[in-house]
């Protein structure tokens, strides 16, 4: 697979996204299934590999670490702290140094490894400074258990400040044809600090992909029942948007899903989609949309097609919108 930079390192140009191996979309594979979809993901190239302690409660870093603990020379691998779910499920986001230092040595033992090559605070902790939770990172950098540092989902302003503390090697967040909040700001933050943009759920948690056609059958646990663009109301108005995606890409001889990881490849090089998949022709079908040539004007059709004003839906119900570093919801807190 090509490759592209990312921090310290130079890794494959589509990750994997483990999370739905565990967690996330209903009922997760059985354990024969996962061992072959991971394995056969190193040998097909993919060389960077997504996860974080809260997915499936750890079960997902455990997952990885028995599967390819033998092998871990072979990936980069990507994990995140500072979100968790209490006893009774909730999601618990908890940025303070001692929480963040815990966690990272349980997932250091869930994932077999000696050391984590990038550690992503998985969301701000607003009641938390964010230069104590870099700073707790960065302390874990010098103890030799992290090798470089990320932010999931924060604000720019959020992103200079940690930056100013420890060298941020890359931002992860939402980012795909149906979810464009990274190209207000972002991307340009990150091109200008050096500072690769991971997009996850490019794929736009499948609706991208043409093959999920109707919401109400998802199972109950299913994270999508809780998004509004998945609500019926949203969804069967959306789904006309994907019906022309679908079409466009029998224009270029591609899958919907190809030609959504083509338009995020396209958008610059450095950004990195990390699709996630349980499905071993998925992961094939994935990883050859880095090679797709793509006719010119495709892109700018899509563009024109599929964007924030044409989308049906907010991404997030509010309960969890409110929880982003948005800078509609103030800057985060300073040290007193
Ligand atoms: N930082 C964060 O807060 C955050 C949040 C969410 C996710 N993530 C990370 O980003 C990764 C990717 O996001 P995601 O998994 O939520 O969403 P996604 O990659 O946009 O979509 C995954 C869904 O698409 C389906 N799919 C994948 N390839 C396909 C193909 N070629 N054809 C048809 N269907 C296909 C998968 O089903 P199959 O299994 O059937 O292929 C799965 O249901 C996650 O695994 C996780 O590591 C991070």
């Amino acid at each position: 697979m090509q490759q592209r930079k990312l921090g310290p390192y130079t890794v494959s140009a589509i990750g994997l996204g483990c999370m739905g191996l565990s967690h996330g979309y209903g009922i997760a594979p059985e354990r024969k299934r996962a061992e072959r979809l991971l394995n056969r993901a190193l040998e097909r190239g993919y060389t960077f590999l997504d996860t974080a302690a809260v997915y499936g409660a750890g079960a997902n870093e455990t997952l990885i670490g028995e599967v390819l603990g033998k092998r871990r020379d072979e990936f980069v691998l990507a994990t995140k702290c500072g979100l968790r779910r209490d006893g009774e499920g909730r999601r618990v986001i908890d940025g303070r140094p001692t929480s963040l230092k815990r966690s990272c040595e349980e997932s250091l033992k869930r994932l077999k490894t000696e050391a984590i090559d990038l550690c992503y605070l998985h969301r701000l902790d607003k009641r938390v400074p964010i230069e104590d939770s870099v700073g707790a990172l960065g302390e874990l950098v010098e103890a030799g258990k992290v090798k470089s540092i990320g932010l999931s989902e924060v604000s720019v302003p959020t992103l200079i400040r940690a930056h100013a503390v420890h060298p941020i090697s890359a931002v992860q967040s939402e980012y795909s044809l149906w979810t464009r909040n990274p190209e207000i700001a972002m991307l340009a933050a990150c091109r200008q600090l050096d500072i690769t943009f991971v997009a996850f759920a490019p794929l736009g948690r499948a609706f991208l992909t043409g093959t999920l056609r109707d919401p109400t059958r998802l199972v109950d646990d299913d994270l999508r029942r809780t998004m509004p663009r998945f609500r019926p109301e949203n969804f069967f108005l959306n789904l006309d948007l994907v019906d022309r995606l679908v079409e466009i890409a029998g224009d270029v001889g591609c899958s919907p899903a190809q030609l959504a990881l083509a338009w995020l490849l396209g958008k610059g090089d450095d950004i990195v989609p990390i699709p996630g998949t349980t499905d071993e022709a998925h992961l094939a079908e994935n990883a050859a949309a880095v090679d797709l040539q793509v006719p010119p004007g495709t892109f700018a059709r899509l563009d024109r097609l599929i964007n924030e004003t044409t989308v049906a839906g907010e991404r997030y119900a509010p309960h969890i919108q409110m929880q982003l570093d948005t800078e509609e919801f103030g800057p985060p807190p300073v040290r007193l």
